[in-house]
Parts: structure tokens; sequence; C-alpha cells
């Protein structure tokens, strides 16, 4: 809806900038206009009753217009470009890897030397985990930031974070960094400033003189690492006074009640995307919003503030699309995609974290039956979104989906639960996974996993045992769970060294800055020398890594993988097969995958419930031509392996 007065306020806001309206700016400030009613009706409803919302709304109009201005004409060239794509990152030609910058490769400024390797994989989409400053020992991985705008010097510096990501888009590739927005360190300069008593910044904070509030607050607020940070506040003695820690309690968790807060943020989301990131990871966005009496977890106003950012960011950074790191429940997960007049209005991006458990649950048990019970949710995600599909992150293995998803399967929630825990943590006799419990939770009996692609998929028993038919089938193990993410619809992120099959790293335990967290366990320190055996025909780098290369590359090859909202789920005939139809036009891929111990009969009648029935079917994976038998004939999938079967016509 067209408003005057704040088109005036507009006009007024770029008057001082001198920018060319009826040139080279115009289509910015037709998409600040058009989008201007959409960002003050979200800033009113969190803002509207502060008492400094309005002298706030202004600043952020000039914080938008700012950004504008000092974002490089290659950027503004970049995003007319993907504008033009229309949803570039729903593209199959999209392949991601997550890394830290250090244990891969040292520092920023060796990024660019390995942009071959990348090359050779196929990789074309980095995620750089957290590299701004962050303080030794306290830092969470790089997720407790003590300055947003400074690389920490263990990285480099942002001349080297630009002259790569130059080099990176030179090689038409694509880059993601995290924004830390729910929390800062207690280094960060604000809440510095609030330990030494300045009002102004222990508002930009949830501090509080006792523990009245807290403890309310403790009562409805599940704890996110109840073994290593118990309890959501800390007691900071300098101030004598409470703050909100919901993570480590050297994280404090930011005030966005308060609109000095947002607008600092916003700013700061602008400094991201004019060095030049493509997709913005915004860490924990469910938390970013507190109530008393709550969960304090995907709260509405959690939603209109990513909806505020999305609207903003789609006027002077309109390339950079945004990723919702939401780890939560799948009803949950797809409302960060965002809702009613907001549908793909808010998060572009966010990982299906669901589906990601449900793999290993399928791995764990050989039946696919809970994975099933949960796509009627996951399809829920609206055109225009797509999801990073994984097997692993740098996080744990959180078995979020439902217990009715369970229970509908004919299993018992807390058994099964309790099954793939001990499966994975090496608890079970017969389990060749070697991974641990991370964030034990005696009082809800909640734990998650830790642990290695490889390790998990029985790679690191097989190895320390010699046992070659062990290393082939962990080996099948891996190429199933990556394969099934990679065609699944939506960004494949690979965490780094899960190409070259890196078991568990326990050197962490040596570190007291890391031993408390054993989530360090699969985030590897990078040895090339066992990388370059990626060429050495035989080695179990080389299986690993040569299958992933072919995956991207078929995966590459087929139109119909691109996230087009276009994945049909086969009929369940055989509870061991996870099998989907990819469709695009008159192209057709079927996708089918055993995920148990013996070879898996799939009936041809699968291949006809679709639409015209096909004959002849080109199998990617082995290079072979496969014909459709009779329904009462089936395909056999030995045990973990998979089909990519495009229909051929
Ligand atoms: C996200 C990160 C995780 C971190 C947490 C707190 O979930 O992925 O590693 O511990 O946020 O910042």
């Amino acid at each position: 809806m067209y408003n005057h007065s704040l088109h005036q306020l507009i006009n007024q806001v770029v008057e001082e900038k001198s920018f060319d309206l009826a040139g080279a700016d115009q289509l910015f400030f037709t998409r600040f206009i058009a989008n201007a009613t959409a960002i003050q009706s979200l800033y009113n409803e969190l803002y509207g009753n502060h008492p400094r919302g309005a002298e706030y709304f202004p600043k952020l109009l000039e914080t938008i217009a700012a950004a504008h201005q000092n974002r490089e004409q290659i950027l503004k060239e970049r995003d007319e470009a993907k504008l033009d794509k229309g949803n570039w990152f729903l593209s199959n030609d999209i392949t991601g890897m997550s890394l830290y910058v250090d244990r891969f490769c040292g520092k920023l400024d060796q990024l660019p030397s390995k942009l071959p390797y990348f090359n050779d994989l196929g990789v074309n989409f980095l995620h750089l985990m957290p590299i701004f400053e962050s303080p030794a020992g306290e830092s969470d991985g790089g997720y407790a930031v003590s300055n947003f705008r400074k690389v920490d010097e263990r990285f480099g510096n942002l001349s080297d974070l630009t002259t790569a990501r130059k080099a990176m888009h030179k090689e038409g590739m694509y880059l993601m960094i995290d924004i830390v927005l729910n929390h800062t360190s207690h280094r960060h300069e604000w809440a510095v400033k609030a330990k030494q008593g300045d009002h102004k910044y222990q508002d930009f904070f949830y501090i509080f003189p006792d523990r009245v509030l807290p403890d309310q607050y403790d009562a409805a607020m599940p704890e996110i690492f109840p073994e290593s940070a118990p309890g959501s506040f800390t007691f900071n003695p300098e101030m004598g006074k409470w703050v909100m820690t919901v993570f480590h309690n050297y994280q404090w968790d930011l005030n966005y009640t308060n609109p000095a807060v947002f607008v600092a943020m916003m700013d700061t989301v602008f400094f991201y995307a004019n060095l030049g990131v493509d997709i913005l990871r915004i860490d924990a966005p469910a938390f970013i919003w507190k109530q008393l009496g709550t969960t304090c977890q995907n709260l509405p106003q959690a939603h209109s503030l990513l909806r505020l950012i999305k609207q903003c960011v789609q006027v002077a950074a309109p390339g950079m699309a945004l990723l919702g790191e939401a780890i939560v429940a799948p009803k949950e997960i797809m409302k960060y995609f965002g809702t009613g007049l907001y549908t793909a209005r808010e998060c572009d991006v966010a990982y299906n974290a669901t589906h990601m458990a449900l793999q290993w649950d399928a791995l764990a048990t050989g039946e696919t039956k809970v994975m099933m019970a949960a796509q009627h949710e996951i399809l829920q995600k609206p055109f225009g979104t797509t999801w990073i599909n994984y097997t692993r992150c740098h996080d744990d293995i959180g078995l979020g989906y439902d217990d009715y998803m369970i229970e509908q399967s004919g299993y018992n929630a807390f058994e099964h639960r309790k099954y793939l825990k001990e499966y994975y943590s090496g608890n079970h006799s017969y389990s060749p996974a070697v991974g641990a419990l991370f964030s034990v939770n005696p009082k809800t009996n909640d734990a998650r996993i830790s642990g290695s692609l490889a390790s998990l998929c029985g790679l690191e028993k097989a190895v320390n045992s010699n046992d070659s038919a062990a290393i082939r089938s962990s080996i099948n193990k891996i190429l199933l769970m990556q394969a099934h993410s990679f065609f699944l619809g939506g960004l494949p992120m690979i965490f780094y060294g899960d190409e070259i099959g890196y078991t568990n790293d326990y050197s962490y335990l040596q570190d007291s800055g890391k031993s408390y967290d054993n989530r360090w366990m699969h985030r590897p320190i990078i040895d090339w020398n066992k990388n370059n055996k990626k060429s050495e025909e035989g080695s179990v780098e080389y299986q690993v890594f040569q299958s992933t290369k072919k995956l991207i590359s078929i995966r590459r090859k087929l139109d119909a993988i691109g996230d087009y909202k276009n994945l049909t789920w086969l009929s369940p005939h055989n509870n061991h097969v996870a099998g989907y139809l990819r469709s695009k036009d008159d192209k057709k891929v079927y996708c089918v995958f055993n995920f148990s111990d013996s070879d898996a009969y799939l009936t041809w009648f699968a291949f006809k419930e679709h639409g015209a029935a096909p004959s002849k079917l080109y199998d990617h994976w082995r290079d072979i031509d496969v014909q459709v038998g009779p329904d009462h004939e089936y395909l056999i999938i030995p045990p973990y392996q998979f089909f990519i079967l495009e229909v051929k016509h």
C-alpha cells in the first residue's frame, strides 16, 4: 500500500545522500518505496510502543540508504544478475562446503590457493565458519563475537577476506558467512561498557539486579548446553547483576526489544552484505526474541524481526539471500520461510535439520518409516525458498523430529530415541558407529550426537580393525547418506573433511578451551598429505573423494534436481527404501536408496505410479541402462546402495 508521508521521509533520507534517482540509483529507489510500507509496519509491530521507537525509525531508513551508497558497483551488478535469474539459489548448479578457515588451510590468504581443490571436487559455494574476532578459549567456535567488523587475527584481516571473496566470485563461486545475531561475546565493546555501568549498553542486553525474573524465565526456558552451561543466566560480579546467557556463560543475549540494538545489528547485516556475501547465515534466529513465561524460542516477534531484516536487505542488497539457522521442531522450522502474507518473504533458505536427522534414523534402523512419516511437514516448503541439505555440519545431530512421527511408524518414541543414541555413541554391541552423546540432560533424558560422518558410518572402527569388508560397507554408507541429501532438492552442503572420509579427531581433549565441548571431535584439522591421497587409486580417500565428486557432477547435469518444488516421494513399497522422483518439464529422475544391510526388492510398479510409465532408465551412478520390468518383478538394490535413474525418452 502506498504511504505518502513515508515516501516523503524516504525522499528526505535519500536527498541527503545526493543519489541519482533518475539514473544509476533508480532501481534502488523503486525497491525502497516498494518495500517501505512493509518495513514500517513490521518495525511498528516490534517498536511501535517503545519510547524510542519513533526516534530510531529514520535511523533505520538511513542505514538502508547508506548501505546502498557504500555498496561496490561490482556487487550492485552481481545483485542485478541474480535478480534476473530469479531465485538463483534454487539451482542444481550449486554445491557447498562448510569449513573452518584455520583448520582447513591456516589463514584467509591461503584460501585462494585452495580454489583448484574445490573446483576439482565441484564445490562452488563456501560457508566460512565464523572468522570475526572472538576471544580464544571462550569462542564457541567463533560464535561468541567480540567485534563484528574485525576479522580475528588468527584468520588474517578484512582485506584478506575481500581478496578471497573476489577470487571466489571470479571463479563463479558463492560465499556464505555468519551473522551471530542473538548474542555477543562478553568481551564485545557493548558488553564491556555494560559491565562498566553504562545504562545505555546495559539496555543492549537482558540484565537483572537479582534472581527474581531470571528464576521465572528459567522455569520455562529449555537449557541448550545443560552440561557445560546449565541455566540461562550468569552472574556478572562487575555489575553485581544477572545477565541472560542462553548458550554459554560468555555469550550475552542481545535485547532486540530495544530498537537501538536492532538498528545497530541491521547495520552489521549490511556491513557483511557489502563484503560481498551471497548468503548470510543468520545464527540461532529461533532465540532472538524473549518473553517471560515462554520457552523464548520461535516467538512470533522473532519472525517479524527476520521479515524486517529481509525487507531491508531486499532494498539495499537484493542479491544476498538469507539462511535461517533454525534447528527446531519440524513444524517450527517451516515457519522460517514465512507464513501468510510473508510466505517466501522471510528466510530464503533453512537447514533441513529434520531430514538430516531422519537420514541418521534410517541408517541406524535400516527402515525409512519415520522418514516417510515426517514428509508431509517438510513438503510444505513454499516455492522460491530452499533447503541446505546436509548429513553433517559443525554441530551435533539432534533427533528433533516429533514423537508422533516415530509412533506412527510403530515404535515407542522413548525406546526408539534411546536406541539411536546408543547406536551412534557406540554403546550398542553390534553398532559399527563411533560417536558420543552431546549435551546430555538427565532432567529431560535428552541428548544429541557428536561424531564425524565417517566415524558414525563405521569407518573409524573398520580401519582400526583393518577389516576391508567393513571399510567397503562404511564407504557405501557415507555415499548413501551424501547421495540421498544431494538429490533431495536444495543446496547440498558438505562438511569439510567428509569428502575425504575424515574420522573423529580427539585432539580437542588436550585443549582446555575445547575439551568441554565434544562437537570438536568432528571438526578436523586438515592434513593435506591425507587429502592429496584423493588421487591415489584404491585409497579410502580416493574412493570417497572421487565418488563424492561424481555425485556432484551428476547433480549438475540434471536440471530436474533444481529445487523448483518438484519432489514427489515414491509410495513406500519397501520399508528399507527411500525413493523420490524429481521432475522438470519432460525430464524425470528417480532416486532410490536402500538403507538396509540386505538386498532390497523394489517393485517396478513404484516407477509407474506417477504419470506415464517409463520403460527405459539410465542410472547415472553406475553409468548403465536399466530396463523397467513388469510389476511382479523387482529392481534389486544391494545393501546401502542407490540408483539415480533418469527416464529415457
Ligand atoms: C548455532 C551454531 C552453534 C553455536 C550456537 C550459539 O547453533 O551453529 O555452533 O554453538 O549457534 O551461537
